[in-house]
């Protein structure tokens, strides 16, 4: 997997048809990794690039693209048509890695608030969960995708699939930044062999209102970044995605107007040990993607879907 790819949630003000444009130029710049999903409302718009950049010259074989099956698609006969349809609007044969989006089947209309509950909202209940990574074995031996693995899952979710997976989940996609540098989590899935994927890399600046609480903080702000960032000559967002990729993850920062950059920060000086180790001290445990539209029960509070205390949460 190339160690830094482009995001593509657009997060409701960038269009489809911008981020389509981003993906052909970061591939023009030297990107060979972006994070697609179903969900994002662009593959169709992202396929048409993928298509003109494959016809340029780039062979399909360099490039790493991964989609995600959203949460309205977990039935048993909903995975493989799921995954059949983002590769048709993406145009290709295959996904070199397909993602279980979220653990919840919850569904919420696309840009709804967060306060806002599926009436058929339902707990992780393991057994589900299971039929659901069924079809994504299936998928794997099928050829239509290289590797399958999870997104936004915990440690004690993660303990039951490596139990009963027969293909273990390569990849874990999780909210990474020096803000929020989840370690159990992290250590967790190294240990594991399942290579950590982080979205959000430098605090996802562009997110909606609705994805924003008082509380929130922003790692570009951080006084220690933005310090080791004057003595780099860069910008905060580059110190972020230099922290990532030397700690083990792997970032995948949106941008349209700064994909070059963040491309040069990836490839460019590397932090010292001394400056690795102030930012690891300034983590904040400061989750901004908290995901409460997918809770299932009045009167729970978003920490409910993240098993805090080391348990699944209970129905
Ligand atoms: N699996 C999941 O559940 C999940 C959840 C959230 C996100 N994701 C994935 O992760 C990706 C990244 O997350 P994100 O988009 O929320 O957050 P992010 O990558 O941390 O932040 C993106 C924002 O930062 C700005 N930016 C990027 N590079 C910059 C730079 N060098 N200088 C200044 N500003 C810069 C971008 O603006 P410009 O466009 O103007 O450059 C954009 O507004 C998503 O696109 C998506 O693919 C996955």
């Amino acid at each position: 997997m190339p160690a830094i790819g482009l995001g593509t949630f657009g997060s409701d003000h960038v269009s489809p048809h911008e981020i389509a444009a981003a993906v052909k130029g970061a591939a023009a710049v030297g990107y060979r990794h972006f994070d697609c999903a179903s969900v994002y409302g662009n593959e169709a718009e992202i396929g048409v690039s993928f298509e003109t950049i494959l016809r340029d010259g780039i062979r399909r074989e360099e490039l790493w693209i991964t989609s995600k099956l959203w949460n309205d698609k977990h039935g048993e006969d909903d995975v493989i048509s799921s995954c059949r349809k983002s590769l048709a609007d993406l145009r290709l044969d295959y996904l070199d890695l397909y993602l279980v989006h979220w653990p919840f089947p919850n569904f919420h209309p696309p840009g709804c608030d967060v306060t806002s509950r599926s009436a058929v909202a339902r707990p992780y209940i393991h057994a589900n969960f299971m039929k659901t990574w069924r079809q994504m074995e299936k998928l794997a031996a099928m050829g239509l995708v290289r590797h399958i693995g999870t997104s936004n899952m915990t440690i004690p979710k993660l303990q039951l699939l490596l139990a009963d997976a027969r293909i273990k989940p390569a990849v874990n996609e999780m909210e990474l930044h020096p803000h929020f540098q989840q370690p159990e989590l992290f250590d967790f899935v190294v240990a594991n062999g399942i290579q950590p994927v982080g979205y959000c890399p430098i605090g996802s600046p562009g997110r909606p209102a609705r994805d924003r609480t008082s509380e929130d903080t922003s790692p570009t702000e951080d006084p220690v970044i933005v310090e080791i960032a004057r003595r780099h000559r860069t910008h905060p967002a580059a110190v972020c995605i230099k922290w990532a990729i030397q700690r083990g993850q792997t970032p995948i920062p949106f941008s349209v107007h700064h994909y070059r950059e963040n491309l040069a920060a990836a490839a460019g000086d590397p932090l010292t040990g001394d400056e690795m180790r102030a930012i690891a001290a300034i983590d904040r445990n400061c989750r901004l993607i908290k995901g409460q539209v997918f809770l299932w029960r009045d009167g729970q509070s978003w920490e409910d879907l993240w098993d805090l205390s080391g348990e699944i949460t209970p129905p």
